[in-house]
């Protein structure tokens, strides 16, 4: 691929797409898929795929994924994960990205995911993390999107503060794949595709990415006003304020993800 700036190159995205594009996809089910990001990416990188379900609980989202995909081999469904209306062993990859953190009942979810997998079919997590030696720039996207997962909680949506490697790592060792791969990337494997990428990775501090980063600050402090609590709108306005700076001050740049494929072993004890 050309014009991979060093640090990508270089941040284990390159062998998260390899390791996709070893995979025939079959039929292929994106839990929690939101706008399809996920079903994009799968669609470059994966050896081949015949079709994809993608099942979200918000409407919202799904309607702007018909109209993307609306020549493809994509349906899109509203469902919630927690009960998958899907037979037993009926897909040859499940999926889900960035989406762990958004779960109120991740177990559910995942033991559904495994459930209408095919035994030997392709299990995929990609999920950012929160600790680990990350960039001033990615800690400024972290802290913000802590400082969106309350104000979201507080108006009544799940969504959790990024998890740490430790807790993601637990998670998927509970699944019980054989074989599983967990990958560590400082950048995502989308960013390869991403027209924006040279600036976004080699100068997170460019002034197109902060007053973007700014916009989405300002959006989330006019739904301040929605928030019962007094003490915790004053609260989350002086964080807001704080996090403009921070944006100035040390950019913002997306975090560094785990990566992990594992297949359901053919034998199944779950
Ligand atoms: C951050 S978005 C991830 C979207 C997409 N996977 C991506 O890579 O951009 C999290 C999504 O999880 C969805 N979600 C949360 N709980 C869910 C559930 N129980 N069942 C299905 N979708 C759920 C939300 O509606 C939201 O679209």
């Amino acid at each position: 691929m050309e014009n991979v700036p060093k640090r990508l190159a270089t941040s284990g995205a390159l062998k998260a797409r390899s390791e996709l594009g070893s995979i025939s996809g079959g039929k292929v089910l994106d839990v929690a898929t939101g706008t399809g990001d996920f079903i994009d990416t799968l669609m470059k990188t994966l050896k081949e795929y015949d079709c994809f379900v993608g099942v979200d609980i918000s409407k919202k989202d799904l309607e702007s994924a018909k109209k993307r995909f609306r020549d493809k081999p994509v349906k899109l469904m509203e469902m919630n994960a927690e009960s998958l209306e899907f037979d037993d062993n009926s897909f040859d990859v499940t999926c889900m990205a960035y989406s762990l953190h958004h779960l109120e009942r991740t177990d559910k979810v995942l033991a559904e995911m495994r459930r209408v997998l095919k035994p030997g079919g392709n299990f995929i997590i990609q999920e950012e993390f929160f600790d680990g030696n990350q960039t001033e720039a990615q800690k400024t996207n972290l802290l913000q999107h802590a400082w969106e997962a309350q104000i979201d909680s507080l108006l009544g949506e799940t969504h959790k503060t990024t998890l740490t490697k430790h807790k993601i790592e637990e998670i998927i060792g509970n699944l019980q794949l054989k074989p599983v791969e967990i990958l560590e990337s400082a950048h995502p494997v989308e960013c390869l595709f991403c027209k924006k990428k040279i600036e976004c990775i080699e100068d997170p501090k460019n002034q197109e990415r902060i007053d973007g980063s700014i916009r989405e600050i300002d959006s989330n402090l006019k739904r301040l006003k929605e928030i019962a609590d007094p003490e915790a709108r004053v609260r989350l306005g002086k964080m807001g304020e704080e996090l403009k700076e921070r944006n100035r001050k040390f950019g913002n740049a997306p975090p560094s993800v785990l990566f992990a494929i594992g297949r359901k072993a053919l034998e199944s004890g779950f």
